[in-house]
């Protein structure tokens, strides 16, 4: 599959995420970092949580963890997928959240 698309309740991460091992289990320090310093943090976390899933189904295969996932924002803001800490060109993705609800799509384009 090329295209990844998910959606996740801010409130289900947020309430995943008051345990630290859940937190560290599937978000990487830097990502835990930027989400943290934002003050409504959760839909930060939710949109990367929402993002790994997307990238996931965009590759179509297992192998991957979601931790081996994860998101960098540029200095634009907009985010870029990282694989085991690489940056993978093949692959963008968009991020949103509101109030409830954060969502990622992804697209492999190789
Ligand atoms: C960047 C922007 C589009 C984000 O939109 P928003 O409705 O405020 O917020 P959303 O929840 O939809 O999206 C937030 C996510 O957008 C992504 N984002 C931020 N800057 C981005 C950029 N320059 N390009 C692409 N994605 C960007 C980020 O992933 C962010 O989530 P994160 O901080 O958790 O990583 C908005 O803040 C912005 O700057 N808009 C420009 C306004 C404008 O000029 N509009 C008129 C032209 S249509």
């Amino acid at each position: 599959m090329m295209l990844g698309l998910d959606i996740v309740e801010i409130d289900r991460i947020a309430r995943l995420g008051k345990n630290k091992r859940f937190l560290e289990r599937v978000f990487t320090p830097e990502e835990i970092r930027y989400c943290s310093a934002k003050s409504r943090k959760w839909q930060h976390f939710a949109a990367r949580f929402a993002a790994k899933e997307a990238v996931w189904k965009s590759l179509g295969r297992g192998g991957l963890a979601l931790k081996d996932i994860s998101v960098e924002n540029k200095a634009s803001g907009s985010p870029a997928v990282l694989i085991r800490g690489r940056r993978v060109p093949g692959i963008r993705i968009s991020l949103t959240h509101c109030d409830r609800y954060a969502a990622a799509v992804a697209l492999r384009t190789r």
